[in-house]
């Protein structure tokens, strides 16, 4: 008897356990690991996995519809690449393999302020698939200001302001397992989000986001929003979207669960402004799931960097289209067909 040969990974979970089989086991903490006792990293996973899903029998059934537009740029489907620091402690290639296997699978990246690669290098690797920076900023307005204006100049498409990091969670796994960048690995562009002498970010408040908006020629997005009310005032700022987020459960522990806050804030903003998400999405049921509470597009984090750490940019674009690929499949088995015709309606109330 001959078998088939045996498949490669087929799931995002099968991608993590060779991402973190090829990590350095201080970098695999610094991933994996959530803050505290990580209740809220294992509600992100729960809130998706108690929501059930529903499928109807369509009027019609016009060609599958996946594309999005958001932040000025219209992609194939509702996926991106949420920020995620220091690529080339997970993988040589750091995040030019990144930008090349997001830029395959047609998935807007989104370069942390933490990369490791200086982002001309990025955009060269991405080769005009969309790119946008997250940002940190440094009381030193003049850093700020010229970071901006050199990302823009560069091409990148939107800002992130990520708004809930005042300083770093309590990152005990970590701490534990003793977490140092490589020596050769440099941040080119921490200085410039950070006050000299600082070892974390500093808060952001509303005058920086309204700053910000001022000074940017991109849109503006606010990352890092659980509360309806901050998205309230977002979304009277003039922000392009909300992000909404509890970074991966890397911050505050016991905050709500992504899916939970997305609920709310999509409920209470009706529509006003873009919603994203991230946070738990390893599904394409999940992005399905997202896109039914509100959200026009979600992240994906943690698999990014396992596809990496794994395979380099291959890995990169094979998580991503593992999840596109889910993510057609839900579309279509729930009878939808249309992201612009997903509601609540495909969730089973
Ligand atoms: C290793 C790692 C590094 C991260 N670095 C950043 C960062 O530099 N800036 C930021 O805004 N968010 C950062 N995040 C948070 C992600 O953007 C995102 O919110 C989170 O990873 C989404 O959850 P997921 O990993 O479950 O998909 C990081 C997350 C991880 C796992």
């Amino acid at each position: 008897m001959s078998g088939g040969a045996p498949a490669g990974p087929v799931t995002v979970a099968d991608w993590e356990a060779l991402g973190r089989a090829a990590m350095r086991p201080d970098a695999e903490a610094y991933v994996a690991g959530g803050a505290a006792d990580e209740l809220t990293l294992r509600w992100n996973r729960e809130a998706f996995d108690r929501c059930r899903l529903t499928v109807r029998v369509p009027d019609e059934t016009p060609p599958l519809e996946t594309a999005v537009h958001l932040l000025g740029t219209t992609w194939p489907t509702p996926i991106f690449l949420a920020p995620t620091a220091y690529h080339r402690a997970f993988h040589p290639d750091g995040e030019r393999a990144t930008a090349r296997g997001a830029a395959a699978a047609g998935v807007p990246y989104c370069v942390s302020s933490g990369t490791t690669t200086p982002l001309d290098d990025v955009v060269t690797a991405a080769a005009g698939a969309p790119l946008w920076f997250q940002l940190y900023l440094a009381k030193d307005r003049g850093k700020s200001r010229e970071l901006v204006a050199m990302v823009q100049d560069l091409g990148v498409r939107a800002l992130c302001l990520t708004v809930d990091t005042p300083s770093t969670g309590a990152r005990d796994r970590e701490t534990r397992a003793g977490f140092a960048l490589p020596a050769d690995v440099a941040t080119p562009y921490w200085a410039h989000v950070r006050d000299d002498g600082d070892a974390s970010p500093n808060p952001v408040s509303w005058r920086d986001v309204e700053w910000l908006v001022q000074a940017a020629r991109v849109p503006v997005c606010v990352k890092g929003v659980l509360d309806p009310r901050d998205a309230e005032r977002a979304a009277a700022m003039g922000c392009g979207a909300v992000m909404v987020s509890n970074h991966g459960a890397r911050n505050l522990d016991t905050v709500p669960s992504a899916l939970e806050a997305l609920d709310r804030v999509a409920q209470r903003l009706g529509g006003r402004i873009p919603l994203t998400l991230d946070g738990g999405v390893r599904r394409g049921t999940d992005v399905l799931k997202a896109l039914a509470l509100g959200a026009t597009a979600v992240g994906i984090g943690r698999p990014a960097v396992w596809g990496l750490a794994a395979a380099g940019a291959d890995g990169v674009e094979a998580v991503c289209r593992i999840v596109q690929r889910e993510f057609e499949m839900a579309l279509a088995l729930s009878g939808v067909r249309r992201v612009s015709a997903v509601s609540r309606d495909v969730l089973w109330s």
